[in-house]
């Protein structure tokens, strides 16, 4: 069993489609004893809301429905909880460090597109003020990224 938390800025644009893709995934491939997966974002700006209207869209355009997630802040209790924590950008990978407590915790945190792009610390970038365009490809980067983490299993 693989624990997994995606995290972004606000928790209603890019985390959620990581945590509800691989939701789509674990259903249709029936892998809900191997992964469990979860989102948090490292602002508390938008706790309990429901993902960005605009996300929610393009994932249902896409086949994947993130319309009944919630957003919650991420806390240190998660690095004890999750055994992977993939963040989207730079900020929040600093951000997220500076909670850590010990070089295991440090050792969970990753972006997410190293899992295509192996330490590159490649961005998956906020769409929040972007186009539909933009939120189009965020789905894709992270879908792909999903992809590879149900592959490698
Ligand atoms: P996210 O996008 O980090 O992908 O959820 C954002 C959502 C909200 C804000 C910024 C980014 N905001 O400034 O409220």
């Amino acid at each position: 069993m693989q624990k997994i938390l995606f995290v972004c800025l606000g928790n209603i644009c890019r985390s959620p489609l990581g945590e509800g893709i691989m939701l789509h995934f674990i259903e249709e491939k029936n892998l809900e004893n191997r992964f469990q997966v979860d989102s948090a974002g490292t602002a508390g700006y938008h706790i309990n809301e429901a993902p960005d209207h605009r996300t929610i869209a393009n994932a249902k355009k896409n086949g994947v429905d993130i319309s009944k997630l919630r957003a919650r802040k991420f806390t240190p209790e998660d690095f004890d909880a999750f055994d992977k924590i993939y963040v989207m950008d730079e900020s929040n990978y600093g951000n997220v460090l500076a909670l850590a407590q010990n070089t295991e915790h440090k050792n969970k945190v990753d972006y997410l597109l190293n899992v295509l792009h192996p330490q590159q610390n490649k961005h998956v970038p906020d769409p929040y003020y972007g186009t539909e365009k933009d939120f189009e490809a965020v789905f894709q980067l992270v879908y792909k990224a999903c992809q590879k983490i149900v592959e490698t299993v």
